[in-house]
Order: structure tokens, then sequence, then C-alpha cells
């Protein structure tokens, strides 16, 4: 090799090593559930300082909290972290990285031990040695923050407010949502309230949107190298609670609008940002909402309704703004008038909720994928909205008209909003989100790009399905942390594992995003592992049965290239858990 090649070969493996790196340490800090939830028991310490770490981590601007990082990067001179997080990867970079990652743990373990003894200074003599001039008076205000959060974590009311409810006593209200993202939803146990539907989105949910939807382009354009014309959004109700509309504050920014609010801080309609200031094009999307938004946002529908309808009807170029551009289109070919064109919000029939695509994959009732697109559009294609004579609609059957929307979609989306509950963790991600993107294939015939955002980040990153996949399975399915803390529950921490696994297998189904490494890595470390079978089956033997049946499934659909060995193994297995279910044969 020429000294020129070999300086090359060097710097791509070094490449490589600070790429991997990065990676572990976003797999590493990742926060994960370590077991179940147990009604009316606090959670134990070593979940409340994990949490309390990502807690920390997160600047408050209304409460005028720093996050701990940021505090930490300026005691050491480094200024911006946020800069830091940004920056190209270097080994420099990343060692810097390490290091305030490392105090900031040191911190909160500091706070724990000596939490009834002037925590704050311990903590800055301990920073201090480590050569970092912590703001003290900004500390402290971060500290206090964390104490009245364990005491809301330390004090649950969920037994005694069950009793009371139960007796038809006052339970005192409170806010829900994610501990992470507002602490004031503890302590637990209060009748949870959940958000003003006049307000929704917020002032706070606008400024993050922005970003946000910002990131999603980028992300898309360092992919394929153009903004996408159409992007599919999935939209839920709980999620727009905990954040306060923040995808619909995003919905509204790839459209290239803002909402306007009255005197009352209630939203009450929108109003065009100038391209100049938005500097892109103005993103058609087509919004699928769940039942449980439409029920509860019925005036955000009609808001996002009519900021597609004004959008439409600007007089700007075809390349500036690509909502026009498809409503005109579809006009003149598909001859549908300009009310049917314009259509973008669409959900269930009124009173109805669901997609029903996970019930379909869950009971392995389908031959073809496509059946679980068409299924999607099926249940989803009821438009909500205004028409262009003021007359509302609610739930209209517009399923070519959806099909139409669906046909020009480039990008799907959807936001994730909990480190409780992932993408694998419950089914109504992949009915949701797969399900639009096995819809909008079938009708374009190719696969749209995936991504979901991850507002629980602190540097809020946007990734494809397939990294959230990866990742998901990494820091939990196949984390001995997360498996064992589930395995603690018995029985329904076996089925826990088992829903995951057919979560999963749901991702291949809608959209073929799971690697054949993930089956590989399910089956050695929960079937071909005979001590672990064997607890699982003795846990609960059905669930046990069903996570073999999915593996076979997987293969047998061609969605893992499975060596026939592995195969012929789990057929065995399978065959020996249902003839023990069915008592053919005994245990010993
Ligand atoms: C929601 O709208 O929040 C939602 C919809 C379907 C499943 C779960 C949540
Ligand atoms: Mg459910």
């Amino acid at each position: 090799m020429s000294r020129n090649k070999e300086d090359k070969a060097v710097a791509g493996r070094d490449r490589r090593v600070l790429e991997l790196t990065d990676r572990l340490m976003e797999i590493e800090q990742r926060l994960i559930p370590t077991g179940l939830h147990i009604f009316g028991r606090e959670p134990a310490r070593a979940v409340s300082s994990d949490a309390l770490r990502v807690l920390a981590s997160f600047d408050r601007p209304e409460e005028e909290i720093t996050s701990l990082p940021q505090l930490i990067a300026a005691g050491l001179g480094l200024g911006s972290y946020a800069m830091l997080r940004g920056e190209a990867l270097s080994e420099e970079n990343l060692a810097t990285r390490e290091r305030i990652d490392r105090l900031a743990r040191d911190v909160i373990e500091t706070f724990f031990d000596h939490r009834n003894a002037q925590p704050s200074l311990r903590c800055v003599e301990m920073l201090n040695e480590g050569g970092c001039a912590i703001d003290r008076h900004q500390l402290e205000k971060l500290l206090d923050f964390l104490s009245s959060t364990i005491a809301g974590m330390e004090s649950s009311r969920e037994a005694d407010s069950l009793a009371a409810a139960l007796r038809g006593q006052y339970v005192e209200p409170g806010p829900g949502g994610d501990i992470i993202q507002n602490p004031g939803v503890l302590p637990t146990g209060r009748n949870t309230h959940a958000v003003n539907p006049y307000s929704v989105p917020s002032r706070a949910a606008v400024l993050r949107a922005e970003p946000q939807a910002r990131a999603l382009l980028d992300r898309h354009r360092s992919e394929s190298g153009r903004y996408p014309e159409t992007i599919a959004m999935v939209l839920w109700g709980i999620d727009n609670i905990k954040t306060q509309g923040e995808s619909v504050a995003q919905a509204l920014w790839l459209l290239g609008v803002r909402p306007k609010r009255d005197a009352l801080n209630r939203t009450t309609g929108i109003e065009i940002v100038p391209l100049e200031q938005l500097g892109r094009p103005r993103i058609d999307v087509v919004m699928t909402v769940s039942g449980i938004f439409r029920d509860l946002f019925g005036t955000t529908m009609e808001l996002l309704d009519a900021a597609v309808r004004s959008v439409a009807g600007l007089h700007e170029s075809d390349e500036q703004n690509f909502v026009r551009k498809h409503v005109r289109a579809q006009m003149s070919q598909a001859g549908d008038d300009f009310d049917e064109a314009v259509l973008r919000v669409f959900s269930n029939a009124p009173g109805n909720y669901g997609t029903n695509v996970n019930f379909m994959v869950n009971d392995s009732q389908w031959n073809d994928s496509r059946e679980l697109g068409e299924l999607f559009v099926t249940r989803k294609c009821f438009a909500y909205g205004r028409d262009s004579r003021r007359k509302s609609f609610e739930g209209r059957e517009a399923k070519a008209l959806l099909e139409r929307a669906l046909a020009r979609v480039e990008v799907t989306y959807q936001n994730i909003d909990s480190t409780e509950v992932g993408i694998v963790d419950v089914d109504h991600y992949f009915e949701y989100l797969g399900g639009v993107t096995r819809a909008a294939e079938k009708q374009s015939g190719a696969r749209p790009a995936i991504y979901l955002s991850d507002s629980l980040s602190p540097d809020r990153k946007v990734r494809t399905l397939e990294e959230t996949v990866k990742l998901e399975t990494r820091t939990k399915t196949l984390n001995p942390k997360w498996f064992e803390g589930m395995l603690q529950h018995g029985f329904s921490g076996v089925a826990e594992i088992e829903h995951r696994v057919t979560n999963t297998f749901g991702w291949s189904a809608t959209a073929d995003a799971v690697d054949d490494w993930v089956y590989d890595e399910v089956a050695a470390t929960f079937v071909l592992d005979h001590e672990m079978l064997e607890r699982l089956r003795r846990l609960n033997p059905h669930s046990a049965r069903t996570l073999v049946g999915r593996l076979l499934e997987a293969a047998g659909r061609g969605y893992w290239s499975v060596e026939p060995s592995t195969l012929e193994e789990l057929r065995r297995a399978y065959h020996d858990l249902e003839d023990r279910l069915e008592g053919v044969v005994v245990d010993a």
C-alpha cells in the first residue's frame, strides 16, 4: 500500500471507531424502565438516580433552570454544551463529552449520598477538585428542583386515592404526562387532568417544534439530497396532551404557518409564515389522527384543515409550495374539486378507534402485506374539517381521496414522547406508523423513508425507523437489565418480552425494518438458551409458545433468513411447548 492509501485507511478506521464509540454512548445513556410499575409502590433508588440524571440534562427555561451538562461545560470553560454535541465527531470532542458525562453522574451520586447535608456544597467541592468551577447558585437551583422531584417520587398516593375514589370522595387533580418532561405529574395517584385543547399548540410547543421539524427535513435531505414534497404524519392524543401539541405545531411549521392567539391564549387561527422567512418550500402534510386525538382536539383538527386550505390558496410557485402544486395537479388530473383535493386530516369514522392493523398482525390473519395497508386506509379514510362554504364535515368517508394523497408520500413520521413506551413496547406504533407506511407504499409503489423524532434526548434526535428498532432492541429486548427486570414480575414479565418480539415483528410486516441479526439474537437469548426457555415456560407457557411461534412466522414469511439448523431447533422447541400445554408431555 502506498503511504497515501495507508493514511486514508487509518483515517477511515479511526472514523469508524469514533462512530462506534458515539453509538455505544447513545445506547449506554438511554433511559429504560427496569421492571413494571407496581400500583401504590414507589420506584426503587436505582430507577430514581438514572431518571434524575436524565431529568437534570434538560434546560428548563420556564423555571430558569440550566441543565447539568451545560453548567459543567461552562464550569470547565468550554462554552455551550449544545454546540459541543453538534460538533463533528472527533476524539477530542468525544473525550470532552465523556468527561462532562462522568462529572454529571458524580454530581447525581454525590447529591444522593448527601441529600440532607448541604448537597450543593459537596457537589461544588467535588467539581472543583475535578477542575470545574461551576456556578454554585445555578447548581443549587437545579438540585432544589431535583429534591422536590425526588420527594414526589417517594410519595405515592395511588392506593389511598383509589380507595377515596371508590368511596366517592374527592381526589385532588394533577397533570398527567412524562416525569422527565413534566415532573409536575408527581406525586402519582391524583385525578389526572389533561390539557386545555383550545390552547394547543402552546407557545412552548411551537418553540420546540420549529427546530424539530427542521431536524426532520435536514435528516431527509442528508439521506436523499432533497426536500420531501409530502410527509404523512401520525398525530396521537396522548403525546399532544403531554407536550401541549408539539406534533401539531410541527405539522403547522412544515406547512409554513403559525398559530394565532386571542387575549385568553386560545388558538384562533393561523398566520402564514412568508417564504423568505421560512427559507424552504412548504411541505404537503397528510395527517392520520387517532380516534383519541379526534375526540379531544376537535378545534385543532379544524385548525389543521384550515391551515392546509390557506396554504393551498397561496399564489406561490410549485417549487416553493408543494401543497398548492399537489392540489392543482389532483384537480386537473383526477377531476376532483378543490374541497376534495385539499383533504389532509383523516381519522376513523366517528365513534371508531384504531387501525386494526395490529390485530391482523397479532393474529397472523394476512397473506400479503399490502392487505395491512388496505386495512389501514379502510379504517382511517374519514376526513375532518370545514369546506369552502365553512360547512363542517366530521368524518366524511373519502377513501379514494386519502389514497391519492398517500400516493405522493415520500416520508412517514411520528414523534416518540416517553422513555417508558417505545416503538416496540406497544403494538400501536406499528399499527399507525407502519400502517400508513404500507398504505403509502401500496399507492406509490415505493416504500417511503420512515422517521421518528425523539424529544427525550436533550439533542432531540431524528432517527430512521431502522435505527430506532436497533436502538430499542439493544437497550431493551436484548439487555439483561431490561429482561431480568421483567422476569421479576413472573407471568406478566414473560408476556412483556413476548409482546416486544411480536411488536418487533410488526415492523417487519408493515415496513421491512428489522435486520436478521435482531431475530438471530432474540432466538439465541430466549429460545436456544435452554435454561432461559425453561424459565419462560415455567412462568408463562402461553407467552413462551407465542414468542417461539412469532420467530417461526418471521422466518416463514421471509423476513428473517435463518440457518436451517436454528429453524429446526425452533420448531422442536415450539412443538415441545405445545405438547406440554396440551398435556401430551407432562412436567416431571
Ligand atoms: C393516542 O391517541 O394517544 C393513542 C392512539 C392509539 C394508541 C395509543 C395512543
Ligand atoms: Mg393497547
